[in-house]
């Protein structure tokens, strides 16, 4: 087992690259599908979420190989369309290539745990996208099953702006016979980044980035070269580290117009920012200010994934802040967490209150999912003393190396390879569950 160990309280300082999106990244490899063909996807990041996307493809018969940050992904060998329980287990949101196969191989059956949950949530409307393009969905056991048969094309009407239904939507209507159309798509730089790479790759989709895209049916696709965006939620994450610590930090390979929603935030705090060409200078001088609401909510709206961390940088400020999560039911998990270093947070339904101290101290803590597991690495690196933080493979699912980014950025950080596998216990302790995580 391993865990982190950061020594706190430290001002970083220096500059940093920010990697690609990870949220990019699974929908592209979802995309390759689609291809048949070759494509080489540049700035991946290194990801235990995008490897198990890999494994995917190469289980179906397709070919993945890395060289540096570059994925080359070869998916003319697919010859299979059944995503299996143990394909399943190593990444749980593969339901994106529910889309991409069966609109490629005809049908595709994808295993889902705990049974098939046609008409609940939570992939009730991906289903509701497929069928509105003409797909027919059926469940066998626990496996989902799209059959592509006569589908042309369809009006897909998101009642929620969902992000991986609108990625499957556009993945399933690319190469059907008809144009669709999706209302109420999601927004997010994410999709517009999908839906650039497949126009690349000679798709004809318009209208990515708003909230009505267009899809006009095109027979195959081919090669293409694609870049992928950078990741704006780990871009948060830094400013949040420098926010919570002090101190500055370049934040090189970064889009300011993705953050629209997050830079006002930092400003609030009283960081000092300064936006060059694809670059961020964040000043954080003193301890930061209380911010008086943020709310979570769809894309251009204060992204859900950037939550956790812009909360642990609240832990030490000066006043109360309020934070409300709309997206995912039980997202405030890292309170408890956070509870840990001497964050002062009480909760009461969506909302968490931040009573900022003035300093935090040292704690063993836990990762209860991705992003929360971010928060606890930010609440160790404001505290006195050295923390070590458990559970850190949820870390690895969208942070590359992120011990090696802070330590650039001048952090006392380490990963220790424990042998005795040493775990904290809390009293709802539920190690490898990701309820609420949109990132599960
Ligand atoms: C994506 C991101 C995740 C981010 C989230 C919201 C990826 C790989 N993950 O997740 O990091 O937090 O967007 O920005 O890109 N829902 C339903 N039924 C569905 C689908 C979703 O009820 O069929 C609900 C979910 O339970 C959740 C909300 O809609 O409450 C948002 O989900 P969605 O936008 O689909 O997020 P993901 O695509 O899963």
């Amino acid at each position: 087992m391993q865990y982190i160990e950061i020594t706190g309280a430290k001002k970083l300082s220096g500059s940093i690259r920010i990697h690609g999106a990870k949220n990019s990244a699974l929908p592209l490899l979802a995309g390759s599908v689609l291809l048949g063909d070759e494509c080489f996807l540049y700035d991946c990041p290194q990801l235990s979420d995008v490897t198990a996307c890999a494994e995917i493809i190469t289980q179906l018969g397709g070919k993945v190989s890395r060289e540096g940050s570059t994925l080359t992904v070869n998916t003319a060998g697919i010859n299979s369309a059944e995503i299996s329980e143990e394909l399943m287990n190593k990444m749980r949101s593969s339901i994106i290539f529910l889309g991409s196969l069966s609109a490629k191989h005809g049908s595709a059956c994808v295993y889902l745990p705990g049974g098939c949950q046609i008409g609940a949530r939570p992939i009730d409307l991906h289903i509701m996208a497929l069928r509105a393009l003409g797909y027919s969905i059926t469940c066998d056991g626990n496996n989902i099953c799209c059959r592509r048969a006569s589908a042309s094309g369809g009006t897909v009407r998101l009642p929620f702006a969902s992000v991986g239904a609108t990625e499957n939507a556009i993945l399933a209507a690319v190469l059907l016979d008809g144009t669709s159309t999706i209302i109420n798509a999601a927004r997010e730089p994410e999709i517009e980044d999908l839906a650039e790479f497949l126009n690349t790759a000679g798709a004809k989709i318009s209208g990515a980035g708003s909230s009505i895209i267009e899809i006009e049916g095109v027979r195959s696709l081919s090669s293409v070269h694609h870049r992928i965006i950078p990741d704006r939620i780990l871009a948060a994450t830094i400013m949040s580290s420098v926010a919570a610590t002090g101190g500055e930090a370049v934040l090189k390979n970064v889009r300011a117009l993705h953050l629209s929603s997050v830079l006002p935030v930092f400003d609030e705090m009283g960081c000092k920012l300064f936006l060059g060409n694809n670059e961020i200078k964040i000043i954080s001088n003193s301890r930061p200010r209380a911010v008086r609401s943020i709310v979570t909510g769809v894309y251009p709206s204060f992204p859900t994934d950037a939550q956790a961390p812009v909360m642990a940088a609240l832990c030490r400020s000066k006043g109360t802040s309020r934070i409300t999560e709309t997206i995912f039911e039980n997202r405030l998990r890292h309170t408890e967490e956070l509870e840990r270093f001497g964050a002062d947070i009480s909760v009461i339904g969506n909302t968490a209150t931040i009573h900022g101290k003035p300093k935090l101290h040292a704690a063993e803590a836990r990762c209860t999912d991705l992003r929360a597991g971010a928060s606890v690495v930010i609440a160790a690196l404001s505290a006195e003393g050295t923390s070590r933080i458990y559970d850190i493979s949820h870390i690895d699912r969208g942070y590359e190396k992120i011990e090696d980014g802070l330590s650039m950025l001048g952090a006392s950080v380490r990963r220790v390879n424990d042998e005795k596998g040493k775990q904290i216990k809390t009293e709802n302790a539920q190690t490898g569950t990701h309820s609420g995580d949109g990132e599960s």
